[in-house]
């Protein structure tokens, strides 16, 4: 097995719309689709459409939406015994897509909120076969220290993207990690400090990375990614495309490299590929969506 990601799932209910509608207002929308979303989801999905032995370990809903979940997983060629139903509704996410193809996103856990940490110990050996653990932060935080122990213990590499940016993130946990992920904007919550310009990323990021966090991969939406440790300093620029839905783009990126690190490619290369990975997925709608197969994305 390649990767264990230990996250969310949830169903993305992604309006189209021209602008947010004010205060007291009803404004019609030109278009809405449904599908399969939520951050750890995604990055499976896009890590094992690229070819990788993904593990998924996460709480569905006790609902259709659930079920339908966990076919998804399985369509989609992710293994689904680390899959639990839980006693909630299904994670939704509500997301509102504007012209210029950003988004917002609300999120309702449900039944990720029920993933605990002794979810995981039920699934440690099959755990115990991977080659990297993803995590995010749609599930509790509790579970997902239990999830960097036990990566510690088992030494096995954790990547955590750190979505959506939670101020209580404990850093002797990041430390822990092998890769630590956010966006620009998570980075700028977790620091309190300003990233509007690249030189106030790289500022916000080395903070971090004085502290001793490993492996610092800042993701800049159209303007690249940096990666930042010890010792290298790397900016890939952002590839020019005519994005139309940047909504789970984030996810796209995690998922590719992570795929080609569990390949045995350097985190350059990687990275390289996850740039170009997720500057092709927001040319699609929707989220898992707009995942390209490997065939599309070496077409690509
Ligand atoms: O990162 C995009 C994802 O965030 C969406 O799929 C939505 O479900 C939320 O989890």
């Amino acid at each position: 097995m390649d990767i264990a990601v230990i996250g969310s799932n949830m169903v993305d209910l992604i309006t189209y719309m021209e602008r947010m509608p004010e205060e007291g207002e009803t404004l019609e929308a030109p278009e809405f689709e449904m599908g399969c979303g939520g951050k750890g989801a995604n990055q499976a999905i896009a890590a094992g459409r690229l070819g990788s032995d993904v593990l998924m370990v996460t709480k569905v809903g006790n609902d259709l939406f659930g079920q339908n979940t966990i076919e998804n997983f399985k369509n989609n060629g992710i293994r689904t015994e680390a899959v639990e139903v839980g006693t909630r509704t299904s994670g939704v996410a509500p997301i509102f897509v504007d012209p210029h193809a950003k988004n917002r996103i609300l999120i309702i856990q449900g039944a990720n909120n029920e993933l605990r940490p002794e979810s995981l110990e039920q699934h440690r050996p099959a755990i115990k076969e991977v080659k990297l653990i993803i995590l995010q932060l749609e599930i509790p935080l509790e579970t997902v220290y239990a999830a960097i122990d036990m990566g510690v213990e088992m030494g096995i590499p954790v990547l955590l993207n750190p979505a959506p940016a939670n101020p209580e993130l404990d850093i002797e946990y990041v430390k822990k990690c092998t890769y630590f992920a956010p966006n620009e904007s998570e980075l700028g919550i977790l620091t309190g400090l300003p990233v509007s310009s690249l030189a106030e990323i790289k500022a916000a990021a080395a903070t971090l990375v004085d502290k001793g966090v490993n492996n610092m991969i800042v993701t800049m939406g159209d303007k690249g990614v940096l990666w930042m440790d010890g010792q290298n300093e790397l900016v890939i620029e952002g590839k020019k495309v005519d994005a139309i839905d940047t909504t789970g783009a984030g996810d796209s990126f995690i998922g590719c490299f992570a795929h080609y690190l569990t390949k045995g490619e350097s985190i350059e290369y990687s990275l390289g590929k996850a740039n170009l990975y997720a500057a092709q997925a927001v040319q699609k709608r929707g989220t898992q969506s707009s995942y390209p197969t490997k065939q599309e994305f070496t077409a690509y």
